[in-house]
């Protein structure tokens, strides 16, 4: 594959880059690497996202040590309430059988994938907190494996992209440049999948993170985090990291979340520390006369699933994402149900359970089967906050 063109040699796609919402500078960099928080306080507060293996509360009351009482007693509570959410977080959907498939070359977390046909076209990510990824790899649904292996652009971002497809091209939209929590690029960039050509796209006037991005009347739309105005938290922004959907000729974003780790202020390696987000799990619609309707809500507030969607029969099908953080030890709470939203009937149901809790899922659907790779995993049944990095593939056979 080769890269041609200068910043402007986009002129034969036929698409007008629209900005809506393109406002402010909130610099949410997301990294959902680590489940950390410090503390069990209960003000937002920094702290590092890679001091979690430091802090295991609800593992370490067991220990033999004689502790003080009331931080024995403190444990058992946050045991018993980290069962609590467990359970109350438990719908009961239908069972869904999952199989395991081949896994990725590589493990990826906030990576990106576009499905054409029966390839699944994955990008980017993280592999570590260190290291991103620059390249592409292809699964190939009739024969499940993976192969097809090339590079991005060098100056393409890592993580937190925006990306659509016509069905041939692919649109990639700014997203964080460099690991860690480093800045996003306003670069944008199209793949022609039939060549296996990278071009330029004109940059977006400001660069932005993980950009609600889709196609809708031959336009690129993307839609980016907004600030808040002055004392009036919330009001400003549509939130980061949710899923955009055009289906019967409406707009659809979904969940996402406000506030996201971010680069600690004056790291030389712009290491990531975590910051207050407030995750959503509203629906928005926007419709031929360019008004937003508000749908029915998630069941549970959900993001990081800019990927993690497919459309199945006139269904919206989302798996896995990040959900509210957990109310006393703050430790973020992954999620582990496919959710389906019926385009027929307006209702949210929830399909069934993934074989895990994830988040940052990339998800494809083929001949009756909805697949999904890659992201962060739970670090078991019986807690729900983010541990490894994962590349593996399951898919389970769709009946809705
Ligand atoms: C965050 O927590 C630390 C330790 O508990 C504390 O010293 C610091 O002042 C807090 N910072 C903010 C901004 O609340
Ligand atoms: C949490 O949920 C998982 C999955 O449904 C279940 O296997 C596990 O037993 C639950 N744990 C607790 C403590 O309720
Ligand atoms: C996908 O797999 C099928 C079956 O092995 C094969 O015919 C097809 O060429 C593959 N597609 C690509 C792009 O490799
Ligand atoms: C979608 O609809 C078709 C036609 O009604 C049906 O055969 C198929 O099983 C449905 N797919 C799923 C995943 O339920």
């Amino acid at each position: 594959m080769a890269r041609f063109g200068g910043k402007h040699g986009s002129r034969k796609y036929l698409f007008v880059l629209s900005c809506i919402a393109l406002l402010g500078i909130a610099l949410v960099a997301d990294f959902l690497w680590a489940s950390s928080s410090s503390s069990a306080s209960s003000s937002p507060n920094w702290s590092s996202a890679l001091d979690f293996p430091l802090e295991q509360p609800i593992h370490a009351f067991k220990s033999p040590d004689p502790k003080p009482v009331r931080k024995e007693e403190e444990r058992r509570e946050i045991k018993a309430l980290m069962k609590d959410v467990n359970l109350t977080c438990g719908f009961a959907g239908g069972q869904l059988q999952w199989e395991e498939m081949a896994a990725a070359p590589v493990p990826r977390l906030d990576g990106a994938a576009i499905q054409i046909e029966n390839l699944l076209f994955v990008f980017a990510g993280y592999g570590t907190i260190d290291y991103v990824h620059s390249h592409v790899d292809i699964y190939n649904f009739t024969d499940n494996t993976w192969g097809g292996r090339f590079d991005m652009p060098k100056e393409m971002a890592h993580s937190h992209l925006g990306m659509v497809t016509d069905g041939r091209y692919i649109y990639v939209v700014t997203g964080q440049y460099g690991p860690q929590c480093r800045g996003p690029t306003a670069r944008n960039f199209v793949l022609d999948t039939e060549k296996k050509e990278w071009h330029d796209l004109p940059p977006l006037p400001v660069p932005r993170y993980a950009p609600a991005t889709q196609l809708w009347r031959g336009r690129l739309h993307v839609m980016v985090q907004q600030e808040d105005r002055p004392n009036e938290p919330g009001t400003g922004s549509i939130g980061v990291l949710r899923a955009c959907v055009v289906a019967n000729d409406r707009l659809l974003v979904i969940g996402g979340q406000e506030g996201d780790f971010m680069a600690k202020p004056g790291s030389p390696i712009f290491k990531c520390a975590r910051r207050s987000e407030v995750v959503y799990g509203n629906v928005y619609m926007l419709d031929d006369k360019q008004k937003w309707t508000e749908l029915p809500p998630m069941p549970k507030p959900d993001s990081h699933i800019e990927f993690a969607w497919k459309m199945v029969n006139n269904s919206i099908i989302i798996a896995g994402g990040t959900t509210e953080k957990h109310p006393i030890t703050k430790k973020m709470v992954l999620v582990g149900e496919v959710f389906r939203f019926n385009l027929d009937t307006m209702e949210w149901s929830v399909v069934g359970r993934m074989p895990f809790r994830i988040k940052t899922t990339l998800v494809g659907y083929w001949d009756g089967w909805l697949y999904f790779t890659s992201g962060q995993r739970d670090r078991g049944p019986d807690d729900p906050s983010p541990k490894k990095v994962v590349g593996c593939v399951y898919r389970t056979k769709l009946h809705l």
